[in-house]
C-alpha cells in the first residue's frame, strides 16, 4: 500500500509519470472519465482549504468516484476528543483512500501508520505540502519543458511556508538547479532545508533583498506571510508586507520568467500583476486538479497491504 506523506516519498521516475498521466488525463479527461467507478475518497480537513480540498474532490468526481468527508475539525468527533488515529482506523471502512489536511506537523505520517486504505497529506502544519509540490512540478514543466537548469526564487514566508519545503526538496533531486531564497531574516527556511540543498551540492543564495535577482530568475514562487503559524499577532503585522511583487518589479525580471504562488494570497502580489502573461499561478491551480486525478489512480492502482500495527507497538 502506497502513501503520499512527504515530497520525495514518489521517485523522481515515478513524478515523471504522474506529470505524463496528467498530461494524458487533460488530454483525453473523457477516458478517464469512469477509473474511479465504485471508490471512495474521505476527505478529511481539519484545517481550511479551497484549492486543496476542492481540486481532490472535482478529481474524484471527474474519475467517476465518489467523496465523503468533513471541511473542518469543528464538524468531525475530533470535537469529542476522538485521536486522529482512531478517526483513519473507523474511516478505513467507509473509503478506499484519504486525504488529510490538519495543523500538526507529522500527523498525516502518522494516521498513515494506523490507516487501512492510502493515505495522502493534504498539509501538515508548517511541514509538508506534497500534492502541492506535484502541482508545481507540473506547472514548471508546462511551462519551462524541465525540471532542471532552472534559477529557482522562492520569496516570502520560507519558515512556515510547507509548500516551499515540499518543493525545494523535490526540485533538489534534479540536477544543476539554483535556488535564490529571499525572506526576512526571521523567516529563511529551517535549517533541515540548508541540509538538503548542501547535501545535494546545489548553488543556493540567500538575501532579504528581491530586487537585485529579478534578472536571473526563470521561476519566482512567491508565498504568504502564514499569519495562522505565527506565536504572535505584532510579528505577523510587521512582516506580512515585506514583499509586493508589483509590475515595476516585473519589469526588472526576464520576458520569459514564470511566477508562481501556492494561493491563496494577500498582499504579496499585487492585482496589476495578473494580466502579466508571466502570471501563472491561476494555471498552476488547473493542473492542480490534473495531477491529484494521476495521483488518485496511481494510489488506487497500488497493490493493498496490511498496516504496520502502530497502536499495538506504541500503546500495549
Ligand atoms: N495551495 C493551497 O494549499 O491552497 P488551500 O489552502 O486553499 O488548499
Amino acid at each position: 500500500m502506497r502513501h503520499l506523506i512527504e515530497s520525495t516519498d514518489m521517485s523522481a521516475q515515478e513524478v515523471t509519470d504522474l506529470i505524463d498521466l496528467a498530461i494524458e488525463i487533460d488530454a483525453n479527461p473523457q477516458g478517464y472519465a469512469d477509473r474511479c467507478k465504485g471508490k471512495i475518497m474521505a476527505s478529511l480537513f481539519y484545517e481550511p482549504s479551497t484549492r486543496t480540498r476542492l481540486s481532490f474532490e472535482s478529481a474524484m468526481l471527474s474519475l467517476g468516484g465518489q467523496v465523503v468527508g468533513f471541511a473542518s475539525e469543528s464538524s468531525s468527533s475530533a470535537t469529542k476528543g476522538e485521536s486522529l488515529a482512531d478517526t483513519i482506523r473507523v474511516v478505513s471502512n467507509y473509503s478506499d483512500i484519504a486525504v488529510i489536511r490538519h495543523p500538526k506537523e507529522g500527523s498525516a505520517l502518522m494516521a498513515s501508520q494506523f490507516s487501512l486504505i492510502p493515505v495522502i497529506n493534504a498539509g501538515d502544519g508548517g511541514h509538508e505540502h506534497p500534492t502541492q509540490t506535484l502541482t508545481d512540478l507540473l506547472t514548471i514543466y508546462s511551462v519551462k519543458g524541465k525540471l532542471s537548469e532552472l534559477t529557482i526564487g522562492f520569496c516570502g514566508d520560507l519558515k512556515f511556508g510547507r509548500t516551499v519545503h515540499s518543493l525545494i526538496k523535490a526540485l533538489s533531486r534534479y540536477a544543476d538547479n539554483r535556488y535564490v531564497l529571499v525572506s526576512p531574516f526571521e523567516l529563511r527556511p529551517p535549517d533541515y532545508i540548508y541540509t538538503i540543498l548542501r547535501e545535494n551540492k546545489r548553488k543556493t543564495v540567500s538575501d532579504e533583498r528581491l530586487d537585485d535577482h529579478m534578472r536571473d530568475l526563470d521561476i519566482l514562487y512567491m508565498t504568504r506571510v502564514q499569519r495562522e503559524r505565527f506565536f504572535n499577532e505584532e510579528d505577523y503585522v510587521r512582516l506580512k508586507d515585506s514583499y509586493i511583487l508589483d509590475t515595476a518589479k516585473m519589469r526588472l525580471a526576464k520576458p520569459d520568467m514564470a511566477v508562481l504562488h501556492p494561493l491563496p494570497r494577500v498582499n504579496e502580489i499585487a492585482p496589476e500583476v495578473d494580466k502579466d502573461p508571466r502570471a501563472k499561478y491561476f494555471e498552476q491551480v488547473r493542473y492542480g486538479k490534473l495531477i491529484r486525478m494521476a495521483l488518485i489512480i496511481k494510489l488506487l492502482s497500488a497493490p493493498v497491504g496490511r498496516p504496520i500495527d502502530a497502536y499495538d507497538t506504541q500503546y500495549r
